[in-house]
């Protein structure tokens, strides 16, 4: 049976609207996830919606709904935002669904029966906003809280915790082991600082059910519910154990196995804020479960917009459906995963965005395809001539450093080396001047050379193109008159237009924004 490639994104919390920021994430994963299907692996790329715990019971308190008829509001328009940003997800889990929250809930027994929790009070100051105890290193010199914490109060609470602080040390063994479980290597250093310079303490998996009753109950006691994260987390286990996979049967979640094998998740895409719950509190509860541990963990950094924070109430925000509707989605993907490379922060800017648009997508690829496409009708009837190789050996060049950057989740160095090749193409037309072969009767075969690398070329981008732009790739591929289907990475071998296909007319891909009048 073949292993899929599993990959996930974070789930988000339905306490608003999706922003830049969730949509960058989701575009990422979906384009490693197109990326590896193109290259021939099985993918299950799964995404979905963080619906418990206390932010989510405040945001539906507030607008005076229970919180599963707020989350089910929600759920529809950032399931409708999954569509809208074109993403391949295999499944989309909500944690309040009955598949999740039984698989949940057989965890925490098992644990529970197998002695990983236990009882115990504790008393100490509390952020009711970011629902978190807080140590004396968070508060102020003068006894004060940063306002971030919102209302701090005193508390005392019996609760149940993980056993998590004794493994820490086979955890810093592990990522000494293993670098490649959290990716960029800061982040891995990060957490591997942590992890030795603090003791690790154990885990509250509780909350009290009379301050926060929106969790999965605990099954081995009704006073508490579920603490959020725990559930969250598991939601990476959840579906493929509820579609049968083989590798969670193991782990005794009672499903039948069927031909379905994911786990354990290959990639693990998170935000910088998220890395210690991923890299930390998961893989101490998957060994705790004897489940195998995720492979990697990769880590994006946040987006600004014109150096600020992105934040609803200061009206810095950037909307991605908006930036869709007006530039199409292939521009919003190209741009956020063009400008900001995974693992720093990036910034967003309205002019940035419409010169990469104006010069890389509308000058660059669009008009290397309309000059290729222009001249083949123009000159020669739209009819393919006599297959030549003048850029065949750039192209393949292009074509395998993209594929290993696209595997070593390099993405921002992929597209930067398929605009070499389109650079390339377009400075060949510059330097063959097609335009004036035309002209001399005796250069006719050197025309058809010329016209054949520059459409052999664009067929090429377009397949490369496919997992970050599948809209611009399949418009390029009908333009050639290309029977649809898959873009796979096989169709990347030079020589697969043939002498005599005829091509279609050239339709502008990324028309030019400024010429268009308003
Ligand atoms: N619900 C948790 C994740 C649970 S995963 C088991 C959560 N949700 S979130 O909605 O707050 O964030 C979801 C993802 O969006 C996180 O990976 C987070 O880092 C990312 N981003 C939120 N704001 C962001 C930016 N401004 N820029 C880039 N990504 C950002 O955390």
């Amino acid at each position: 049976m073949n292993k899929r490639f599993y990959l996930t994104t974070a789930i988000d919390y339905v306490n608003g609207a999706p922003h830049l920021g969730h949509a960058y994430e989701k575009v990422v994963a979906d384009v490693i996830a197109r990326a590896r299907r193109s290259m021939g692996e099985e993918v299950f790329f799964l995404t979905g919606l963080d619906e418990h715990g206390q932010k989510v019971q405040q945001a539906a308190e507030a607008e005076g709904k229970d919180p599963q008829s707020y989350c089910d509001g929600l759920a529809d328009q950032w399931q409708a935002f999954v569509q809208r940003l074109g993403l391949s997800n295999n499944d989309f889990i909500r944690t309040t669904e009955p598949r999740h929250k039984t698989i949940v809930t057989a965890l925490l027994n098992r644990l529970h029966q197998e002695g990983h929790f236990y009882k115990a009070g504790y008393e100490g100051w509390y952020s009711v906003k970011e629902e978190t105890f807080l140590t004396d290193k968070d508060q102020n010199p003068d006894g004060s809280w940063d306002p971030k914490w919102g209302e701090v109060i005193r508390l005392k609470e019996e609760n149940w915790y993980f056993r998590m602080g004794e493994h820490k040390d086979w955890l810093i063994q592990y990522l000494e082991e293993h670098p490649e479980f959290v990716q960029p290597t800061t982040r891995r250093n990060e957490i591997l600082g942590f992890l030795r310079s603090q003791p690790l303490g154990d885990l509250c998996i509780s909350r009290p059910r009379a301050r926060l009753s929106w969790g999965i109950p605990l099954p081995f006691d009704p006073e508490y519910v579920n603490y959020v994260w725990f559930d969250a987390l598991t939601n990476y286990l959840t579906v493929p154990a509820i579609r049968g996979d083989v590798q969670a049967k193991a782990v005794e979640l009672g499903q039948t196995a069927t031909d379905f094998s994911a786990w354990p998740a290959d990639l693990h895409v998170v935000g910088k804020d998220i890395v210690k719950f991923h890299a930390v509190y998961w893989p101490i509860m998957l060994k705790a479960l004897g489940a195998p541990l995720p492979k990697t963990v990769l880590v994006h950094g946040w987006w600004q917009k014109d150096g600020q924070k992105l934040s609803k109430s200061t009206g810095n925000v950037v909307d991605p459906i908006a930036v869709i509707n007006e530039w199409g989605l292939d521009a919003f993907r190209y741009y956020v995963v063009r400008e900001l490379a995974i693992g720093p922060d990036g910034n967003w800017t309205d002019d940035g965005f419409r010169s990469r648009y104006n010069a890389e997508l509308a000058n660059g690829l669009g008009n290397l395809l309309n000059r290729a496409l222009n001249m083949l009708n123009k000159y020669r009837s739209g009819i393919v001539p006599a297959p030549s190789r003048e850029l065949a050996e750039d192209a393949a060049t292009a074509v395998s450093t993209t594929a290993a950057y696209l595997k070593a989740n390099e993405l921002q160095e992929a597209l930067v080396t398929i605009w070499g090749l389109v650079n390339r193409a377009n400075l060949y037309v510059e330097q063959t001047a097609p335009f004036r072969l035309a002209k001399d009767p005796t250069q006719a075969a050197r025309l058809d050379e010329v016209l054949y690398n520059l459409v052999e070329v664009c067929r090429i981008l377009a397949v490369l193109l496919a997992p970050f732009m599948p809209q611009a790739a399949e418009k390029i591929w009908a333009q050639l008159n290309l029977p649809a289907g898959d873009l796979r990475w096989p169709l990347t071998a030079w020589g697969g237009l043939k002498a005599g296909h005829q091509v279609g007319a050239p339709q502008p891909l990324f028309p030019r924004k400024d010429l268009v009048p308003k």
